[in-house]
Order: C-alpha cells, then sequence, then structure tokens
C-alpha cells in the first residue's frame, strides 16, 4: 500500500534562525503514529541541509534537498554532488522542478542524469512534471507529461520499494493560487499511473508515490488528498508558515486513520 508523502518545498526562503526554527516546529507540531502510512518531509535549501537533519535525526521528520548535480565530483564550481547530499542527511531530492525547467534551461535529459546520480546514492529524487498553462488549453497536457516521463526515466529502472516519487506539478499552479481541481488532478494522475504501468511492471506503479503541487494549501488539501491516485503533496508556499504545513500533515493523517 502507498503511504502518504507530505513534503514542503522551502525553494530559496527563509535564513538560517527561520530555518531551524520552522524545523522545530514541525517536529514539534505532530505526532508521528508509527502505524500510520504518512511520512513527512521538507526540502531546506541546500545551506540548512545539515542543520536540520541535525535536528531531525531523533525525530521522524525526513529531510530532503531541492538540486543536485549530475556529476559525481571534480571541477564544476557552485555545485554540490550527491554524494555530499547524502552525507548531509538528505534521503530525498526535489528534480526536474519547473522553476529550474524554466530559469535553469534543465532538460528532460538532465534531470534524467540528476536522478540517476541520486538513485546510486540512495537518495529518492522527486521527479517533477507538468505541463504549462498554453499546453493544457491546447489540450496536450497528456503528450506533454508523458513526453517528459520519457526523457527524465531513461534507463532507470525501477523495484519495489520504488526508488523515485513523481510529482505533478502544472505550471499553471505553482505559486500563483490556482489549483487544479480534484478531477484534473486525479484525471493526470491516473495518466501517470498508466504511463508508469507501461514502462515499468503494473505492480510496480503501483507503489510508486505520486505528489500533486501546485498551490495546495490547508483549505485545498482533503479534496486533492482525497482522489485515489493522489499520495501526498508538494507544498510551496505553505510549507514555509509552520501551522499552514502542519495542517496539511494533519489532514493527511486525518484521511487514513
Ligand atoms: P506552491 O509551490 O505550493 O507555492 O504553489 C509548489 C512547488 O513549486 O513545489
Amino acid at each position: 500500500m502507498r503511504e502518504f508523502l507530505i513534503a514542503g518545498n522551502w525553494k530559496m526562503n527563509l535564513n538560517p534562525d527561520e530555518a531551524l526554527e520552522l524545523t522545530q516546529a514541525i517536529i514539534d507540531g505532530y505526532e508521528m503514529d508509527q502505524e500510520l502510512p504518512v511520512q513527512v518531509l521538507i526540502c531546506p535549501p541546500s545551506v540548512f541541509l545539515a542543520e536540520a537533519a541535525d535536528i531531525a535525526y531523533d525525530s521522524e521528520l525526513w529531510i530532503g534537498a531541492q538540486n543536485v548535480s549530475q556529476y559525481p565530483n571534480g571541477a564544476y564550481t557552485g555545485e554540490i554532488s550527491a554524494a555530499m547530499l547524502a552525507g548531509w542527511g538528505a534521503e530525498y531530492c526535489i528534480v526536474g522542478h519547473s522553476e529550474r525547467r524554466q530559469y535553469f534551461g534543465e532538460s528532460d535529459s538532465l534531470i534524467n542524469q540528476k536522478s540517476k546520480a541520486l538513485i546510486e546514492h540512495h537518495i529518492r529524487p522527486i521527479i517533477c512534471v507538468g505541463e504549462t498553462l498554453e499546453e493544457r488549453k491546447a489540450g496536450r497536457q497528456n503528450e506533454v507529461v508523458s513526453a517528459q516521463l520519457s526523457g527524465c526515466l531513461q534507463g532507470i529502472t525501477l523495484g519495489i520499494p520504488s526508488e523515485i516519487v513523481i510529482a505533478y506539478e502544472p505550471v499553471w499552479a505553482i505559486g500563483t493560487g490556482e489549483t487544479a481541481s480534484p478531477e484534473q488532478a486525479q484525471e493526470m494522475h491516473a495518466f501517470i499511473r498508466a504511463e508508469l504501468a507501461k514502462r515499468y511492471d503494473p505492480e510496480v506503479s503501483e507503489e510508486v508515490q505520486i505528489l500533486y503541487g501546485g498551490s495546495m494549501k490547508p483549505d485545498n488539501a482533503r479534496e486533492l488528498l482525497s482522489c485515489p491516485d493522489v499520495d501526498g503533496g508538494l507544498i510551496g508556499g505553505a510549507s514555509l508558515k509552520a501551522d499552514q504545513f502542519l495542517s496539511i500533515v494533519n489532514t493527511a493523517f486525518g484521511l487514513v486513520s
């Protein structure tokens, strides 16, 4: 059975004190019930990872990164390798976020290389896919997401438990306050699962967590998380406020208890 994964994407926000305060507030703010299938993850900027992982060490909170180099080591000024992230305690890493595709020119093939580097170091990539508003208006969302999946998953073999997470993030819903309706989210998540079943064993595709991202908030989390193929959320804005993030976490707990 798939577990919920509630993941906070802090993006490039907060100062060191705020980052530690937020990490602590999240750890203190929910009671993890080992029996319940809900995982909680924060992805702070890399400079805060080591300390966040330190604070979270004895807790049930998972720590992840937002980006990684495709290279293992060497003369790549400014880059951070998967081995370094693993050393800092990162268990997950977001790759292919639409902001990285848009502002840093990341292609599906680069995202594929980064995902492989992460898997090699036992870090689960959270691979982001999603269409733009123009693409949705033109009815091309399935075609776009299918092509992104093909490029990003090239040569990646999957087992159970799954080494990857997929995040469906319609670009038009990120940071805009616009959210996909539960019907739109469910339709795309089911499509992604069917696409995974074509590429992998159907049993494997049933195990892959598919998160929804794009203006998920306390007031829409319940209806989105109630969709059968939505296995959690990748949460940006609302993950920067402990009360809002915890409210979404508690919604997930409420749905499985
Ligand atoms: P948002 O961001 O929740 O602020 O829309 C989601 C994301 O970009 O991962």
